[in-house]
This record gives C-alpha cells, structure tokens and sequence, in this order.
C-alpha cells in the first residue's frame, strides 16, 4: 500500500488504512489464511486479490438490491475504497444447510438442509475464542439494542435470499456465511467486512452422483488442497455471470 495512508488496524486477512477522507478508508485483503482461530496459519499467493474481487461484485450485487454496505468502490485489485464504520462485535452466521461447528456441537447431521435458515451469533473475542452466544446475552452486553438485533437480522435473512438465488445461478449451492455489521457516521448500520470463499461455504454438487467440492477455505481448513484453483473458479464464474453481463 501506498505509504502516504496510515494503518488503523491489522487483522487475520485485511489490513485497514486512513483515507484522504475521514469517513473512508482504504481495505487491503492479505493473501494470509487461517483456521481454527490462527492456529493454523499459511500463505496463498494471490488469494487477497481474488478475495478483494470476489467482494467487491458482490458487494455490487447486494447495493443493488438495496442492501446497505460499506463497500464504496474497487481501488485496485486488491484494495477497496469503504465507508469508515465502527464495528459491532458480533460474527452473524447463517446457515442453509448443516455443516462445520454446528454438527460437532449438536446431533444435527451433516448435510441435513433446512426449510428456514439457522442464524447463529458468535462474540467477536479472540481471547475467548469468538463464543456462540445467545440474543439475550447480545442486549444484557449492550452490543445492540433490541431493534438493531432485529435490524441485522432482517438484513441477513434478505442477503441470504439474494445470495442463494445469485450462487445458485452459478451452480453453487450457498451452505452457510459469516457477515460483519457496523455503525457509519450517521449511526446506520451497514454490512461490512468481505463476502468471498473465505467467509461462505460453497458447494459444487454433482447433479448425477450427488458428489460435493467445496469451493470455499474448507479446502485449507480439512487440507482438501487446490484452494487457490477453487477460489480463482468462484472468481470466473461470478464475472461470466449474467448478473455482470447484461
Ligand atoms: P462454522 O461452521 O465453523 O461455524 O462456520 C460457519 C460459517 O462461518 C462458514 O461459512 C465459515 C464462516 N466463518 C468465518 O467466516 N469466520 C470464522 O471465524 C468462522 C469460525 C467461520
Ligand atoms: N477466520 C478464523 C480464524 O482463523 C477461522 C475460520 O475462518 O475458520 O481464526
């Protein structure tokens, strides 16, 4: 990154930077993996690029479909231009179909697909291993207000819709994501973070035989190898679509 911008803060995958404008900032996707909260780290030449695209069509996609997000614009391959927010603490996953955490810790079975998504919250806390916690315990830590809960997860139930029918179109089946929301300096929330194979699961099922590739950073996560092939495939597939091809 140009050094004239000053960095805020440093996460596992992005970096963030100052902007000219202080209500903006600058996102720097790394190319840096890492599973089971950083206890398993590497490096994959190329990812944040992909990542940063990936994210920013379908970040395009969903303020299309009036979804409100920071995303602002591309400001190169593998940096975007966002809206400044002040972020909750909250992981919301959605899930469509049961798999990972959830079928370790429950007796649902792997693969069972659900008549309505499951959303769980989980508290952004690396000390504490980012907890699943409950909505009650959400307003009794004043992360959110009772409105704002429902708020987020109106807008998670509308991503989801809009994602399903998008992937699905691409012949991937959505199994679950992680979103991040936050506050602009208006006070709106906004969704925030990436949208991209490292925060999705993505399917491809072969209609004949039923056989599942994961296309998404499960590859890193249960050592399936080729996650840069798989990522770069997601990558094609959303610029052939014909949601970017009128
Ligand atoms: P899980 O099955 O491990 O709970 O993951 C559910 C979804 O959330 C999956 O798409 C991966 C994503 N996820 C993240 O983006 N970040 C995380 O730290 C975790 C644990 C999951
Ligand atoms: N992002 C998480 C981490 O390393 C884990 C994951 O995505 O599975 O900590």
């Amino acid at each position: 990154m140009n050094n004239k911008y000053d960095l805020i803060y440093e996460g596992k995958a992005k970096k963030v930077f100052s902007h000219d404008d202080a209500d903006k900032v600058i996102i720097e996707f790394k190319d840096d993996a890492t599973a089971f909260n950083a206890l398993k780290k590497a490096k994959f030449e190329g990812k944040g690029k992909l990542n940063c695209l990936i994210s920013a069509k379908i970040f395009k996609l969903l303020i299309n479909n009036n979804i409100p997000t920071h995303f602002l614009e591309l400001y190169n391959e593998n940096t975007m231009i966002a809206q400044k927010i002040k972020v909750i603490p909250l992981e919301v996953v959605l899930r469509n179909t049961a798999y990972g955490s959830l079928c370790k810790q429950t007796t649902i079975k792997s693969g069972t697909v659900f008549a309505k998504p499951l959303i769980d919250f989980y508290l952004k806390n690396d000390e504490l291993n980012d907890p699943l916690i409950t909505k009650d315990r959400i307003e009794l830590m004043k992360i959110l207000s009772s409105n704002d809960l429902n708020l987020i997860i109106e807008l998670t139930l509308k991503i989801n819709a809009i994602l399903k029918i998008f992937f699905k179109k691409i012949g991937l089946q959505l199994v679950d994501f992680k979103l991040e929301f936050g506050y602009d300096y208006k006070n709106k929330i906004l969704l925030g973070d990436e949208i991209s194979p490292d925060n999705c699961r993505l399917w491809d099922v072969n209609k004949e035989n039923g056989t599942i590739v994961s296309l998404d950073k499960d590859r890193f996560r249960n050592d399936l190898g080729d996650l840069m092939e798989a990522y770069a495939e997601i990558n094609r597939r959303i610029n052939d679509s014909t949601e970017f091809n009128p």
